[in-house]
């Protein structure tokens, strides 16, 4: 089983889109896979069609009740999140072992998936700290800009703090780069730079800007299912491909 946390602090990177079709990515060729919400904007609970949810990834933290896991398809699972789960930042400040709940809660599922993917928030505070102990690995979707990478130093710092304290495995599996515009003329440039900065931790396929990619999420379903022939099923399917084969 392996636990990918996709992190980056900056919102709107494709974080979200990134985790919930690679997870349907990997359910399509039969790996079993589990999703974790801990973003309290849900948007990856509410992208996959779950709303109103009763319990989440809030309870378990706060009141260590069992992991809520619903099922999506045969293959994919989701653990939801809620709104509540704003106030865990706080309330995990006063609390021993606050770093490794996550860790801690994941256990009850090793051995049942072949995927863990974590959906973080656009932030470094304790949660995504939370995510980074329970990882095996770290996949960080860059947004196709200038400086795109501005600021990733303080990720790249906090992972090497994680490593020193709770877990001294834990590997930066890869950067891909989101919302691709080919018919950009300064496209390669910024691929280019981003290829410099990170050498062989970009992977080799990029996600295009494709609207069907907000369409599905509008609708509750993965784009596979939505826009089998789009050119995001075909990105995120190449995209599953690359983690199955490096991660
Ligand atoms: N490749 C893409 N093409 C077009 N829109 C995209 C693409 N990837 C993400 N989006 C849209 O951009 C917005 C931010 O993406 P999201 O995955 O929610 O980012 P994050 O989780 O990092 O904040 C969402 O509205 C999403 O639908
Ligand atoms: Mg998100």
């Amino acid at each position: 089983m392996k636990i990918i946390a996709i992190i980056n602090h900056k919102g709107g990177t494709g974080k979200t889109t990134s985790t919930l079709n690679i997870g349907a990515g990997l359910a399509r060729i039969k790996k079993k896979t589990l999703l974790v919400d801990i973003d309290p904007q849900s948007n990856l609970t509410e992208g996959l069609g779950f709303r109103d949810v009763k319990v989440s990834i809030y309870d378990s933290i706060k009141d260590d009740v069992a992991l809520p896991i619903a099922s999506v398809s045969e293959y994919l699972d989701i653990i939801p999140s809620s709104l509540d789960l704003l106030g865990a930042e706080i309330e995990l400040v006063s609390r021993l072992g606050r770093e490794t709940i996550l860790k801690r809660l994941l256990k009850s599922v090793e051995g049942k998936y072949d995927y863990v993917l974590i959906d973080c928030a656009p932030a470094l505070g304790m949660l995504t700290v939370n995510a980074l102990v329970a990882a095996d690995t770290v996949m960080i979707p860059l947004e196709a800009e200038y400086f795109a990478y501005r600021g990733i130093d303080r990720l790249i710092s906090i992972i090497s703090d994680v490593r020193t304290h709770y877990n001294e495995n834990l590997t930066i599996g890869g950067v891909f780069i989101t919302k691709i515009n080919p018919r950009r003329v300064i496209t390669e440039q910024i691929t280019e730079s981003i290829k410099k900065y990170f050498s062989d931790k970009l992977f080799q396929t990029s996600i295009r800007v494709n609207v069907a990619l907000v369409e599905a999420q509008l609708k509750g379903v993965d784009v596979f299912e939505y826009a089998p022939i789009s050119n995001a099923a075909v990105d995120y399917a190449n995209l599953t491909d690359e983690i199955v084969e490096k991660i």
